[in-house]
């Protein structure tokens, strides 16, 4: 009798059976995966390179400290990540060769430039808490490597987005001037970060695939919801205003309502031209080949000590 495979997949997917890297699957799940999660590793990297731009300019040893353990934090989870799209049978330099030519997709959020201190604090609170909403659902994905990168990833971005705050805590106690940076930075930051959770329902392309295949278990609408309802209390803690004159709370619903989103400005950032993208990809591309040298001495390494221990 003829297996069938493709029964065996959805029979697995129905009954939250982890799929895994020698199992048989459909070609466009294995697709969108490699889509989504080497989109997720570029996002990871590149989003080193706005904070890493106030590390020598950090307010206290320990800030500094801090905010280095977090860039490096995200260049784990971007290996974690490239690993898990190799299981998926794409090599790890033809998808860094598809972020340096401009082709892959990542995070448009990291297409804004950091312009003073409280935008690091307003990351680790805003974006880093956006990626774990996002990303808790995630851990239960279907593709095993990648739901179990997520259960570290998101420990981790836990303890970003309380540095973030509590950093932002400090500034709202502050001086005035501490208070006007701390605002400036929010409204900079509120809408690019709303953007993240990706186009409304109607237009996600992929989320009905997705949400099939149980990869996503929340619609991008869904989650950015989630995201205003527990965001403004947290705001409203460090006395800000919210740039968006039309926010309001719904009794009924018993969810804030808030404003349209500048969809032009979002597909003019994921289509390469936002403040920063070219600054971003070159500087990425820059790093790689300034790089070039370690991977030559780490593979002449590995050869020579292989070379010993056959001998
Ligand atoms: N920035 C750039 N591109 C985006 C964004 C965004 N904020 N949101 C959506 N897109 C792209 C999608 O990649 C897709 O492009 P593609 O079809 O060419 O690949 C297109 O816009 C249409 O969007 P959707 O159909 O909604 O895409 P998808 O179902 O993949 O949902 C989402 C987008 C929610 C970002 C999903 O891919 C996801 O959950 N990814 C994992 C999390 C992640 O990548 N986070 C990165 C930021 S967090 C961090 O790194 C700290």
């Amino acid at each position: 009798k003829e297996i069938d495979f493709q029964q065996i997949f959805d029979e697995k997917i129905e009954n939250e059976v982890r799929i895994e890297p020698k199992d048989w699957m459909p070609d466009a799940y294995r697709k969108t995966l490699i889509r989504q999660i080497s989109q997720h590793a570029h996002s990871e990297i590149v989003g080193m390179l706005p904070e890493a731009n106030w590390i020598t300019r950090a307010p206290s040893l320990n800030r500094k400290k801090i905010l280095l353990a977090k860039v490096q934090d995200e260049a784990g989870h971007g290996l974690y990540l490239y690993c898990a799209a190799e299981t998926l049978g794409v090599s790890r330099i033809q998808t860094l060769n598809d972020l340096h030519s401009g082709k892959a997709k990542y995070s448009s959020i990291f297409n804004y430039p950091t312009l003073t201190w409280a935008d690091i604090g307003i990351i680790g609170w805003l974006v880093d808490g956006a990626a774990i909403l996002n990303q808790v659902p995630l851990c239960r994905a279907s593709y095993g490597p990648y739901a179990r990168a997520m259960v570290r990833v998101c420990k981790e971005e836990s303890f970003h987005q309380r540095q973030g705050y509590e950093s932002l805590v400090v500034l709202s106690k502050g001086s005035p001037e501490q208070k006007e940076m701390l605002q400036d930075a929010m409204n900079r930051w509120w809408w690019p970060t709303l953007m993240m959770f990706g186009p409304k329902d109607e237009e996600s392309s992929n989320s009905d695939m997705s949400m099939k295949w149980r990869i996503k278990r929340f619609s991008n609408d869904e989650l950015r919801q989630r995201f205003v309802d527990i965001s403004i209390p947290q705001a409203e803690y460090l006395g800000l205003t919210i740039p968006d004159p039309d926010l309001k709370w719904n009794e009924e619903t018993g969810h804030y309502e808030f404003g349209e989103i500048d969809w032009e400005e979002f597909w003019a950032v994921v289509k390469g031209n936002g403040k920063c993208n070219k600054q971003r990809v070159d500087a990425r591309r820059n790093a790689h080949e300034e790089g070039a040298w370690v991977r030559d001495a780490a593979t002449a390494y590995h050869e020579k000590r292989s070379k010993r221990e056959n001998e």
